[in-house]
Formats: structure tokens, sequence, C-alpha cells
């Protein structure tokens, strides 16, 4: 399953980026005018969507950003070029997708993004995660007889939208580790937007296949079904509406959305959504604010695996699912092996009973953190996994706490939406960044200013009880929900070696833990590692991604116990890995993005 790497170095001009020691912040000068041909340029596009379809990764020397659509790498590739950071050339990057990729994040949702420090060699991580108003209760997503609401009934509307969180958080890292001019960020986004992008064949599909939810709001039909008929791949579509808030951005940073006519415009569409209002208030957005959060990290393979803690529980769950098999030798049995995906899919299961049972936002409720992830709670709960046969009975352990504290399993509903961007820069920086508005096109609204706003509150349970006992990701006022996003960067003697996320719902998990497990123990490069068919397991059934290999498994997992399904499995993975020689970068074959590269 090894495939080699493709250098675009030929396609690259040598930029003005100075040698490391001479690097300043007047070095950076992102409204430079572009050389014709680049590292981010035409040519370098279509050599890195050549180099996705052969199944290579593309090479790179000091810096490299994958994302999820060329235009938005390209605006990336750019900042990076011209010795922007890695949290500069994100900024540019998550402008550009809430255009071109409206349909998985955006101004109007929420992100987390763990960052590796080049200069301090310290990881560190941010909360963008959207907020539940403080007019929400518990009962938010349930009818006047207490049962839940079914998910669209929930999901289409002005209830499900929680705080936006994405603005805050590029602020924030650009406040921290930026050395750009914040405005110039914007100038290859509101371009696009003003004088209209190419619609993607992914976009137009989405749309013709939601296009009955997106027309039940005016705003939202007129921009994807213009005069009632959905937008095809090719068109040129522009947004002067979302131009006019990223210009108001570039100008009075994140407060010309969290006040003022821009932030009237979300409540108002909020409150007023036909048949689901919500209830959210100026206050709300006045108070947001994005959280600098400690990492989750856990040993594995003798690399550090770190990633975004609560509210969001991938780190713990990827690293409790590692964790797990760190005792047990993947290597020797090899991606073809019935027995590494047994496994893998156990270790999968029992972490999932944790995380329906523990994972919450922890500034609401106490949560065991460190003991979901403590070596020796994870080696117990490890040697359920001995044997030849899938585990008949899955539940949730208990670990070390010091807390007294009853949780019921939790009722939650997630599917996969949401994008991935990974990026370097040439100052040995790293940055890992989920970014979502959680169901495709979110809730449907669109705000006045050009941009759908999410429905993450449908990621807290719709329950709030089970048998009188509390569950622990329940709505409450102010309060985040809880995530499955797993941005994560891995460490080898404190030095970054790979990047890594994924797109995908509760799915992301087993995305992410999956790349992870094929690079290190399976020696794939990034790009192999992405590439190699998905085998998933939450709760029980294994997802087997379907026209894939993965399906040559289905009868020995079957015959050890395990309830099998094939199906798409439609991960969106964006990855760097560093090694001694440089940069590879790797984009997941079942989008539409690419990695670019350059020195
Ligand atoms: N809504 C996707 C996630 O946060 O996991």
């Amino acid at each position: 399953m090894l495939r080699t790497s493709v250098l675009l170095s030929s396609l690259v001009f040598s930029l003005a980026v100075p040698a490391l020691a001479q690097q300043s912040t007047d070095a950076v000068n992102p409204e430079a005018e572009a050389p014709t041909l680049s590292a981010s340029g035409d040519e370098a596009v279509q050599a890195a969507l050549d180099a996705k379809s052969a199944g290579q990764a593309v090479e790179g020397e000091r810096w490299m950003v994958s994302a999820a659509n060329p235009l938005a790498v390209q605006a990336g590739a750019r900042v990076l070029s011209k010795g922007g950071t890695a949290a500069d050339a994100m900024v540019a990057v998550q402008a550009v997708l809430g255009l071109v990729e409206p349909q998985s994040s955006g101004l109007g949702g929420g992100a987390f993004l763990v960052w590796y420090d080049g200069a301090s060699g310290d990881v560190t991580t941010i909360d963008g995660r959207e907020t539940a108003p403080l007019d929400a209760t518990p009962r938010l997503f349930q009818t006047s007889e207490g049962e839940p609401l079914k998910f669209f009934d929930a999901v289409v509307g002005g209830r499900s939208v929680g705080v936006p969180g994405t603005p805050a958080l590029m602020e924030m890292a650009h406040t921290k580790w930026g050395r750009a001019d914040w405005a110039g960020l914007f100038s290859e986004a509101i371009s696009h937007a003003d004088e209209g992008f190419t619609v993607s064949p992914r976009l137009a599909a989405l749309v013709e296949g939601d296009a009955e939810r997106l027309s039940r709001f005016a705003p939202t039909k007129d921009y994807f079904l213009p005069g009632g008929s959905a937008i095809v791949a090719g068109d040129t579509l522009a947004n002067p509406a979302y131009g006019d808030t990223l210009r108001a951005m570039a100008s009075r940073g994140a407060d010309a959305f969290y006040t003022g006519s821009v932030a009237e415009g979300i409540v108002a569409t909020v409150r007023t959504a036909a048949g689901n209002p919500g209830v959210m208030s100026m206050l709300d957005l006045a108070l947001y604010q994005a959280k600098e959060r400690a990492p989750v990290c856990v040993e594995y393979r003798a690399h550090e695996v770190c990633g975004m803690g609560p509210p969001s529980s991938g780190a713990l769950t990827v690293g409790q699912i590692l964790g797990m098999l760190d005792g047990y030798d993947l290597a020797s049995m090899g991606p073809d092996s019935a027995d590494a995906w047994r496994l893998i899919g156990d270790a999968s299961r029992l972490a999932f009973a944790d995380r329906g049972r523990y994972m919450a936002d922890s500034d609401f409720v106490p949560m065991p953190t460190e003991g979901l992830v403590a070596p020796d709670y994870l080696a117990t709960r490890a040697e359920q996994l001995q044997g030849d046969t899938a585990l008949t009975d899955i539940a949730p352990g208990t670990p070390e706490w010091d807390h007294a504290q009853l949780w019921a399993d939790d009722a939650s509903i997630e599917f996969p939406s949401t994008s991935h961007i990974s990026i370097y820069d040439v100052y040995g920086n790293a940055l890992s960044m989920t970014t979502t508005i959680e169901n495709g096109f979110g809730s449907r609204l669109m705000a006045p200013g050009g941009f759908l706003l999410n429905n993450e509150l449908t990621d807290f349970s719709f329950r709030s009880h089970r048998d009188g006992v509390p569950i622990a990701n329940r709505v409450e006022p102010g309060k985040r929900p809880r995530s499955s996003m797993a941005p994560t960067i891995v460490l080898q003697d404190g030095a970054p070696v790979l990047v890594v996320g994924s797109p995908g719902g509760s799915r992301i998990i087993g995305y992410v833990a999956k790349t992870i497990i094929a690079h290190l123990d399976w020696g794939m490069d990034v790009q192999s590692a992405i590439e190699m068919p998905h085998l998933v397991n939450r709760f029980g059934t294994y997802d087997l991604e379907e026209g894939t290999s993965a399906a040559d498994l289905e009868t020995a997992l079957t015959e050890m116990g395990f309830k099998t399904n094939q199906r798409g499995l439609t991960s969106g993975l964006h990855a760097i890995s560093i090694t001694g020689e440089g940069l590879l970068g790797g984009a997941d074959p079942r989008r539409e993005g690419i990695a670019l590269g350059g020195q």
C-alpha cells in the first residue's frame, strides 16, 4: 500500500522567506504581488490534484497546507510562502472555506485548534466551540411530553444554533501567533466573494440533495437555489454580503461579528426562524469567548499523541483507543489482518462506552479527564481485548476520579459534515484545526452577513436524564456541546511528526485513529495512510468502507461475532508528516481538497 510522493518544488519560485534566524514581522507581506508561477499557483494546484489521483503525497521543504478546497489551500499557501505563520494561513484558509465549502464550516460555526509552537516546543489548544444561549434549557430538544425531538425537526431552524466561535478563535490564534497584518489575510476571500467563485461538484451535489430543507428559508433558497433551481457545478457564485462581513472583520476584528449589525442579523435570523425559532440574544454573542485549554496527550509507540480535550471527546477517545492498543503488536499483524481489526474495533467500542457516559463540557460537569487516559486504567480496559472473538459485553469502565458522580449514558445523534485544516510553517509551528457548522448546511439558516448558521446544539444529548440520573452532555445555558472533533498533532521526542484530522461526525475518531495506526504501525506514508480503506466501529456495528478492500474482511469479522455494514465513509482527512528530509502533505481522495507545500 506504500506510495511515493511528488515533489512540487520544480514549480516553486524562491520566495522572499528569510532564513529562520533573520525572520521578523517585517518579512511578512501577504499583500505582496504573488509570482505567476509559485507553490500556490494554478500549475501547483493541478500538480497536487494529479498527485492525489495517483495516490502520491506532496512534498514541501519548509511549509505545507492541506485542506478541503484548492482555493482555500491556495490562499493559505500564499500566506505561508511570504513568511506568514500557520496561524496567519489558517485565517486565510478559513475565510475562503466559509465561502467555497459553506456546507461544512464558516463564520457561523465553531472550531478546535491544536498548536505546536516551533519556538518553545509547547503544545496548546484553542476551544472555539459554539455555546448554548443563556435562555436554553435542558429540555431544548424535547417535546412538551419530554420525548426527544426527531433529529431534523431539531436541526432545521433557530433552535439548534449555538453562539458561533470560529471568528473569536481566528482572532485569538492570530493575536497569539500571527505575524501578518490581520486585514490582509481576508483579501483573497473578499475578492472571491465579490467576483464569484466556481461552484464545485461536491457543493452542487449536496445542494441538490438537500434542496427541500434549503428551500424552507428565503435567504438560503435565494443563494443556493436562485430562481428555484439548484446551483450546478461550474456556476460562478458571488456572495457580496459575505464579502462585506469579511471587510468588517478585517477592519474591526471579531468585534465586528459579535456586536453591531452582523450580530443583529444573526439574532433576528435565529429568533424569527419560521416554525422553529431559537432563543439567542445580543448578550449571548457579546459574551462569547474562545478559550485556551491544555491539550490531552497519550503515549503511543513511543510517540505523544496530542489533541483537543473537553468539550471535545476527540483526543480522549482517540487516546483511549490507542492507549488500549499500545500493548498489542499491530505492526506484525499488518493492515490486512482481521485480528488487528478485531482489536481496533473492540478498543473503539470500549472507548465509545466511556465517551457516552463521562465526556461533556468539563466547565459544567465534573469529568475524570485524567483518569480516562491514565495508563493503568487503559491497561486494565485492554485486558478485555485478549482472546479471539468480538466482545459481547461492552460497558463503561470506572476511571479513577476524585469525585462521586453518577451519570447516565447519553443520547446524541451526530451526522457527518465538518472540515479539517493542517498547516506547518517555516518557523516550525504546526497547526491542526477541525472546523464545523455540524450538519451539512448547519441549521439551513443564512444570516444576512452571508454565512450559514450552525446546528451545533444538536451535539448535546436530546435526553437530559435516564431513569432519574442526569446525562453529562445535557443542554445547559452557556454550556458547549460535546464534540467528536479530533485535531491531532503527534510528537516524537518533543517534535511534531504528524499533523492530522478529519470531518465525519463521531466517525472522526475512527478515521483519525486509523490514520495514526497506518502511519506509525504499518509504515504508510501520509497519503497512503489517508487513502487506506476505513473500518470504523463506534457502538457495535462494524462499518466497512464500501467498494474497497475493507469488504474483504467482512466474513472474518462476522465469524468473530461482529455485526458488519458496508457503507460509504466520507472522511476528509488532511495531514502533514514532518520528516528529517522535509514535509509530506496528504489530502483525502474522498473529498475535494489538496495539499500544497513549498520552501
Ligand atoms: N459536529 C461535529 C462535532 O463536533 O463532532
